[in-house]
C-alpha cells in the first residue's frame, strides 16, 4: 500500500479512526505526527468501542507497530493511562508502541493556562478541548518546552520542571487562578516517567530503517484542515499543522517518501468548538443527534452540523494533495428527501468559489447551494458499491468531483465491515 497520509479533510471527527483502522490491515507501522490527546478517533471492533487520544488507532490490529511522532505533544500521564486501558482489554501495547524522544510535553499548567485563556477570551473563546494544546505547541516554538526525552531523565527534569511550574505559578497567579504545587506534579511526572521509558526511542531511525527492511507507513492524521493552525480558520483553529506536510515534519520521514495522501470527509460538515461553520443546519444537526450521532469523542460536546461544503473540500483537496477520497457516515443522510451541497458562497454581494482566508470574510459567507434527491434507504448493510441506491451514488460521485479527487472508500457504518471499497 506504498506510504501513505490520511488527513481529515474538514473541521475533525471526519472518520480518521476508522478508516484508519481498515487501512491498517494493509500497513506495518501507523504513526500519529501532530496533535495531543486533544484528539478522539473512535474504532468498532465487533460490538466494543475504542477511543484513541494519543495511541494510533493501528494498535488494535495484532502485529503491527505503532509509533507517536516528534510532531506529537504528549501528556505523559494521560498517555499512561491510555496504555493501562488498552492492556486490560487486552491489547498488545508492549513491544507495538514507540514514542518518540523529542515529542514535546503537555504539563498541567498547560491545561490550566488553555482554560484561563478561554475565560478571558469570553464571547471570542476558541472552544478549545481545554487539554492544553496551544500553550504546550506555544512553549515548543518558543522554544522553552520540555520533551519525553527529558522526562525520563529523572536527574535533569527535576530541576526543569521545578524553574517551569515556578514561572507559570507567577502566570497562573496573575489569571488568579491556584498555583500548582510542584511536588505533587514532579510525583505525577516521575512515575509517568518511569512507566513511559520503555516506549521512548528515536523514532526518525527507528522508521527510516524500517522503511529500508520495506515497510509500509500509514500516516495518521488528528484533528482537519481547518483546523490547521496555517490553513485552518485561524484563530478557531489548533496548534498544529493538520496538512498532510505535518505528517513530514512530524515523523522525519521526508515528502519525496510519501507516495498517497487519502483524504476523509464525512458525507456532511461537523465542527465541534468555535469559529466559522457557513452550511450550520439546525434541522440536519437534530436530525443526527436525535439518532444518538456526531457527539464528541474527547469531550463529549454535541457537534454543530451542517450540508457538505464542497468549496471548502476543495480547498483542503489543493492544500493536501488529496489523490483519494473516503466518504464516511454516508448512512447519516439515509432519511434527507432532499441534499444540499454548498458549491459557491456570496459574501458581500459578489460570488466567491474558493475559502477567503480573512476569517471576518469568511465568517459573512453566505452560501450557494446545489440540490440532490435523497436516496430514502437505509445503507448500513450494503457491503458493495453496485449495491447502492443510484441516488447515493450519484450524491457521492459528484461531491468527490466538486472536491477533486477519486473516490475508493464509501463508509455506511463504524464497523469495519461497513466499508465499501470502489
Ligand atoms: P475521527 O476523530 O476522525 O477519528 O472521528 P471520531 O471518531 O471523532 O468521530 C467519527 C464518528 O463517526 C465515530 O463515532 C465513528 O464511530 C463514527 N463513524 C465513522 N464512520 C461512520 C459511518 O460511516 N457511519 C456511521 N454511522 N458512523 C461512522
Ligand atoms: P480529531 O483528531 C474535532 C478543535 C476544538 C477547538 C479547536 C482548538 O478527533 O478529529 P485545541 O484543544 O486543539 O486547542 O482546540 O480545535 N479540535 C477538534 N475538533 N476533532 C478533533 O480531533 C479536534 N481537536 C481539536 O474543538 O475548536
Ligand atoms: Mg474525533
Amino acid at each position: 500500500m506504498a506510504n501513505t497520509i490520511l488527513v481529515g479533510a474538514q473541521w475533525g471527527d471526519e472518520g480518521k479512526g476508522k478508516i484508519i483502522d481498515v487501512l491498517t490491515e494493509e500497513a506495518d507501522i501507523v504513526v500519529r505526527t501532530q496533535g495531543g490527546n486533544n484528539a478522539g478517533h473512535t474504532v468498532f471492533i465487533g460490538e466494543k468501542k475504542y477511543v484513541l487520544h494519543l495511541v494510533p488507532s493501528g494498535i488494535l490490529r495484532p502485529n503491527k507497530t505503532c509509533v507517536i511522532g516528534n510532531g506529537v505533544v504528549i501528556d505523559p500521564v494521560s498517555l499512561v493511562e491510555e496504555i493501562e486501558g488498552l492492556r486490560k482489554l487486552k491489547v498488545r501495547v508492549d513491544g507495538s508502541l514507540f514514542v518518540s524522544g523529542t515529542a514535546h510535553l503537555v504539563f498541567p499548567y498547560h491545561r490550566e493556562l488553555d482554560g484561563q485563556r478561554e475565560i478571558l477570551k469570553g464571547k471570542h473563546k476558541i472552544g478549545t478541548t481545554k487539554r492544553g494544546i496551544g500553550p504546550a505547541y506555544g512553549d515548543k516554538a518558543d522554544r522553552t518546552g520540555l520533551r519525553m526525552l527529558d522526562l525520563i531523565n529523572p536527574e535533569r527534569f527535576e530541576g526543569q520542571l521545578k524553574a517551569k511550574i515556578r514561572e507559570n505559578n507567577e502566570v497562573l497567579k496573575a489569571f488568579g487562578a491556584k498555583p500548582l504545587s510542584f511536588k505533587a506534579v514532579h510525583e505525577a511526572y516521575r512515575k509517568a516517567g518511569e512507566q513511559l521509558k520503555p516506549f521512548v526511542c528515536n523514532t526518525v531511525l527507528k522508521l527510516h530503517e524500517a522503511m529500508r527492511g520495506g515497510a509500509e507507513i500509514l500516516f495518521e492524521g488528528a484533528q482537519g484542515t481547518f483546523l490547521d493552525i496555517d490553513h485552518g480558520t485561524y484563530p478557531f483553529v489548533t496548534s498544529s499543522n493538520t496538512t498532510s506536510g505535518g505528517a513530514c515534519t512530524g515523523s522525519g520521514i521526508p515528502p519525496n517518501r510519501m507516495d498517497r495522501v487519502v483524504g476523509v470527509m464525512k458525507a456532511y460538515s461537523t465542527r465541534v468548538g468555535e469559529g466559522p461553520l457557513p452550511t450550520e443546519n439546525p434541522e440536519i444537526a437534530d436530525l443526527l443527534h436525535g439518532m444518538g450521532r456526531e457527539f464528541g469523542a474527547t469531550t463529549g460536546r454535541a457537534r454543530r452540523c451542517g450540508w457538505f461544503d464542497a468549496v471548502a473540500t476543495r480547498h483542503a483537496a489543493m492544500v493536501n494533495g488529496i489523490d483519494e477520497l473516503a466518504i464516511t457516515n454516508v448512512d447519516g443522510l439515509d432519511t434527507v428527501d432532499v441534499i444540499k451541497v454548498a458549491i459557491g458562497y456570496r459574501a458581500g454581494g459578489e460570488r466567491l468559489d474558493y475559502m477567503p482566508s480573512d476569517i471576518e470574510v469568511f465568517a459573512k459567507c453566505e452560501p450557494i447551494y446545489a440540490e440532490f434527491e435523497g436516496w430514502k434507504t437505509p445503507t448500513d448493510k450494503i457491503r458493495e458499491w453496485k449495491k447502492m441506491p443510484a441516488k447515493a451514488k450519484a450524491y457521492l460521485k459528484a461531491i468527490s468531483e466538486l472536491t477533486g479527487a477519486k473516490l475508493t472508500i464509501a463508509s455506511t457504518g463504524p464497523a469495519r465491515e461497513q466499508t465499501i471499497f470502489l
